[in-house]
């Protein structure tokens, strides 16, 4: 049994407002989106207007739309000086554990957009629950039983980090069931 949706963009209006938090009343802005796709987010609030967005994009696809550095964010990220940036967009499938914590470990300061979305049969990072004290015994045993302290666990992340508030979309319904999916942002 697998579940594996992937849509680049459900929940459009809900994760535009997070960004429009994220750019904090500014008029300009550099933004870091490190999973672009065909960059319809900060396209749009680019064209909006509201605010100057000079945009540095990554995307691991070839065949994306528009301009962006091609390949594993993980590996720009790591040659970059992310305190170069006022936003850094984390819009993954998955857990972007690893990209968070590097985020958090950089002199980056400014706003963070994450989408973090597990289902019931993953959210297995391994370091991530090892923070909220599930040990590896538990990870290999159980598995599963992680998808229900998945929320729990990256906030514990966060907050272990310095972070003690953030604006959450956590949408639900009937389409969601078996997944935990937050989209929510930060200012680090
Ligand atoms: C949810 S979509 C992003 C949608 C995008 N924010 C937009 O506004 O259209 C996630 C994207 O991340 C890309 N991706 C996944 N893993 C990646 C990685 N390690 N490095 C760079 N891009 C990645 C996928 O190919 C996909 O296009």
């Amino acid at each position: 049994m697998k579940y594996t949706t992937k849509t680049d963009n459900a929940y459009v209006a809900g994760k535009l407002a997070l960004r429009r938090i994220a750019l904090d009343g500014k008029t300009s802005a550099r933004v870091l989106d490190c999973y672009s796709g065909d960059g319809l987010m900060w396209g749009t609030l680019k064209a909006e207007g509201a605010c100057k967005i000079d945009l540095t994009r990554i995307e691991v696809k070839k065949t994306a739309k528009g301009v962006y550095l091609q390949g594993d964010n993980l590996k720009f990220m790591a040659g970059m000086d992310l305190s170069a940036f006022d936003v850094i967009d984390l819009d993954a499938y998955g857990a972007p554990i690893e990209q968070l914590d590097m985020v958090m470990a950089s002199a980056f300061r400014g706003w963070v957009v994450v989408t973090y979305i597990t289902n019931i049969l993953g959210g297995r990072n391994k370091r991530l629950f090892a923070e909220f004290g599930m040990d590896d015994r538990i990870v290999k045993t159980c598995p599963s039983v992680l998808s229900h302290y998945a929320e729990a666990a990256i906030f514990n992340f966060l907050q272990r980090r310095g972070v003690d508030r953030v604006h959450l979309f956590a949408p639900e319904g009937p389409q969601n069931k078996g997944f935990v999916k937050l989209y929510f942002t930060f200012r680090k």
